[in-house]
């Protein structure tokens, strides 16, 4: 699994990329409901989510619910706390990677990321830090687009993987997160493949689950 290199919040990047989510989220969310419907209930509780971004998976959540955004990308924070300020949602933006989380042991009931882990630096320490934090009993949520098999879809993740990740800041066409997912200690994981339809081709192939801790 080699996956190694940071690269950090781009002032130009970091904003072209709020806003290309924001423009992008209707559409993103018309494919993703379903699934984001079957992980995401219940949750309730104290929820973390990783990579919050713009806040689109918290209308999945019921109003009041106690989120805590890990959200490195200064630039995402302002339409986060509005989304969450027009759901009624409870929010705490902490400004920190999914690799140093500033949230006590086995103090969460969700974590959730989705479209995260491609773009985290070290997908195995962010899995950590979710182990660490979820109480037991508690479920980790993820959606995230993964390597394809050997194919069309994956010759072209290998194509586009570096104007890709640069574009996207630091996002990787071709990790495989469900390995991650499945090496990381949870008691029971739950994984679905799926086909992301969309001309987006590099992140057609995808996988929606929850893991037990
Ligand atoms: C593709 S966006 C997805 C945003 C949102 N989850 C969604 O579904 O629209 C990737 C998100 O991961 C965040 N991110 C990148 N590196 C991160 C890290 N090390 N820890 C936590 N979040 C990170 C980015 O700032 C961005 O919000």
């Amino acid at each position: 699994m080699p996956d190694a290199g940071t690269l950090p919040t781009h002032p130009v990047r970091g904003r072209l990329n709020s806003a290309f989510f924001a423009a992008m989220s209707g559409y993103i969310d018309q494919r993703l409901a379903g699934h984001k419907r079957r992980i995401l209930t219940p949750a309730g509780g104290v929820v973390a989510e990783i990579g919050a971004g713009n806040g689109p998976n918290l209308r999945y959540l019921p109003p009041g619910t106690t989120v805590h955004a890990i959200e490195p990308n200064p630039y995402f924070h302002r339409r986060l706390e509005r989304t969450a300020a027009g759901l009624g949602i409870d929010l705490t933006v902490r400004p920190v990677p999914g690799e140093a989380i500033d949230l006590d042991d086995a103090s969460v009931d969700t974590v959730l990321c989705t479209w995260v882990l491609c773009t985290v630096d070290d997908p195995a320490q962010v899995l950590r830090e979710v182990h660490r934090i979820l109480r037991p009993g508690g479920r980790f949520a993820f959606i995230e687009h993964v390597a394809a098999p050997p194919g069309g879809v994956r010759r072209a993740q290998r194509l586009v993987r570096r104007p890709w990740r640069w574009t996207f800041e630091g996002c990787r066409t071709d990790r495989d997160t469900a390995a991650y997912i499945r090496a990381a200690g949870f008691r029971s994981v739950d994984i679905t493949g799926f086909d992301f339809r969309s001309s987006f081709v590099p992140v057609r192939t995808q996988i929606a689950g929850t893991a037990v801790r």
